[in-house]
């Protein structure tokens, strides 16, 4: 088979690396790609926006399965794009990518068909939003209804934070279009884990749980940023909240959007808290998460083109759905300064030394080769290191061990990924 992948990131480099393990994998194309990805498959230096001239590129090149990584073509349509010239691709057409890209819509679905969430209401009118706030229980959770690089949610302890922050999404525009309609919602607390799945319109096969970092700073201090390491599985998803969340969050959400005439096929990422009163979904995302799939893809049995297979023939029910019975953990090694500002362009050594080494990965992110053909920093998030354990304690071992092995100026990293298995 030959494989597109369209996005360019440490998320779709795991992805391509699973691609690559499949027997049926004969030729894979990224695009854009990075400089590691470079070295698995053929980077086509064409965007993940330029929906004609991907379709354009995979039908020239007989492009047997697209694969799209990230949220923003999904959500702009690009799969309706890809099936209206009957190229073949895997993941949401537009009317089911909204789950992402529209957070009014989504909990409007949880509301509708009693899906468990925050509390909350949807606003289009600032002066509204406002009035309510007077009234509303400090913290409140604002989030710009579209997409905003998973920066458009701000946690406010005070009326006037919270006042500021309604002025910044709706009026100000701070995220562009994605704040012509905002979500206020109940402040949760409790443990946030990721749950990543495959679904073909009915069926949904549920992946191991992770968990995701999103601040910059140990101990969750610092800005937002788009994830700095993830473990999986997370000792947090029990088995009792597992079988909570079969009953009442994951296939209740795949039924909801067939109902809805939004038959969903793809990923499906269900962020939840669990909170003192059982799990619920803080978010829906339409695609594998970064860096989630640096730590689920590799614990992965299955051919994950057999999978997508089934997930856009209808037949995912026949599939069993296997994960190693081990850990893994993913370190981000960032440049300093991100996710504000930061320098770019300093050589990086050491990537060799994962070469032929069972159980690591070092996946890149805001990388490429410099005139002299050396791999160079080109991003806040450089790289993401993985490697496998028998236990969390141990992949998070060999992870720290294995950001020894790279070296670039200005490097910088979390020092506690991983450190929450230690209360589980
Ligand atoms: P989201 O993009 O909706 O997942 O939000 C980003 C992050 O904001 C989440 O991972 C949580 O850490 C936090 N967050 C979102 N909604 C809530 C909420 N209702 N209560 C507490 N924290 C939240
Ligand atoms: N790691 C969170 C995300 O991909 O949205």
């Amino acid at each position: 088979m030959k494989i597109l992948i369209v996005g360019s990131g440490g998320r779709e480099h795991a992805i391509a690396m699973s691609v690559a393990k499949s027997s049926r994998a004969d030729k894979i194309y990224c695009a854009p790609g990075n400089a590691g990805i470079g070295q698995i498959a053929e980077c086509v230096p064409i965007g993940a926006m330029e929906f004609e001239r991907l379709a354009a590129f995979a039908k020239e090149k007989s492009i047997d399965l697209t694969i799209i990584g990230m949220d923003d073509p999904l959500v702009g349509g690009i799969v309706d794009v890809f099936e209206a010239k009957g190229l073949c691709v895997f993941g949401p057409n537009k009317a089911a990518a909204i789950l992402e890209g529209s957070k009014a819509f989504s909990k409007n679905l949880m509301k509708k068909y009693q899906i468990p969430t925050a509390a909350y209401e949807n606003f289009e009118d600032p002066e509204k939003a406002l009035a309510y706030l007077e009234t509303a229980k400090m913290p409140i959770v604002l989030k710009a209804d579209g997409l905003a690089l998973g920066k458009g949610v701000l946690i406010c302890n005070m009326l006037e934070e919270a006042q500021a922050g309604v002025k910044e999404i709706m009026l100000d525009k701070k995220f562009g279009p994605a704040g012509n309609q905002m979500v206020i919602e109940e402040f949760m607390t409790g443990r946030e884990v990721s749950v990543l799945s495959f679904v073909d319109g009915k069926t949904i096969k549920i992946m191991s749980s992770a968990q995701d970092y999103k601040r910059a700073k140990d101990g969750d201090q610092g800005l937002n940023t788009g994830g700095m390491g993830t473990f999986s599985p997370s000792p947090f998803y029990t088995k009792e909240v597992d079988d909570f969340c079969r009953k009442y969050i994951f296939q209740a959400t795949v039924d909801a959007m067939a109902a809805e005439g939004r038959s969903f096929k793809g990923i499906i990422f269900f962020g939840l808290m669990l909170t003192e009163d059982g799990p619920k979904v803080l978010e829906y995302n339409a695609r594998f998460g970064d860096p989630e799939a640096q730590v689920v893809l590799p614990r992965m049995k299955n051919d994950i083109l057999d999978v997508m297979d089934a997930c856009i023939d209808g037949t995912l029910d026949q599939v069993d759905l296997q994960f190693e019975d081990n850990a893994a953990v993913c370190i981000v090694l960032a440049s300093d300064g991100y996710p504000v500002s930061y320098q770019k362009g300093y050589e990086i050594r050491g990537l060799e030394n994962f070469e032929d080494k069972e159980g690591y990965y070092c996946f890149h992110a805001g990388t490429k080769l410099n005139d002299a053909g050396r791999f160079v920093t080109n991003g806040g998030r450089v790289l993401g290191v993985t490697a496998k354990g028998a236990d969390l304690k141990e992949a998070r071992a060999n992870a720290y061990k294995a950001t020894e092995w790279i070296e670039f100026e200005n490097k910088y990293m979390r020092q506690d990924i991983g450190k929450a298995i230690d209360d589980a």
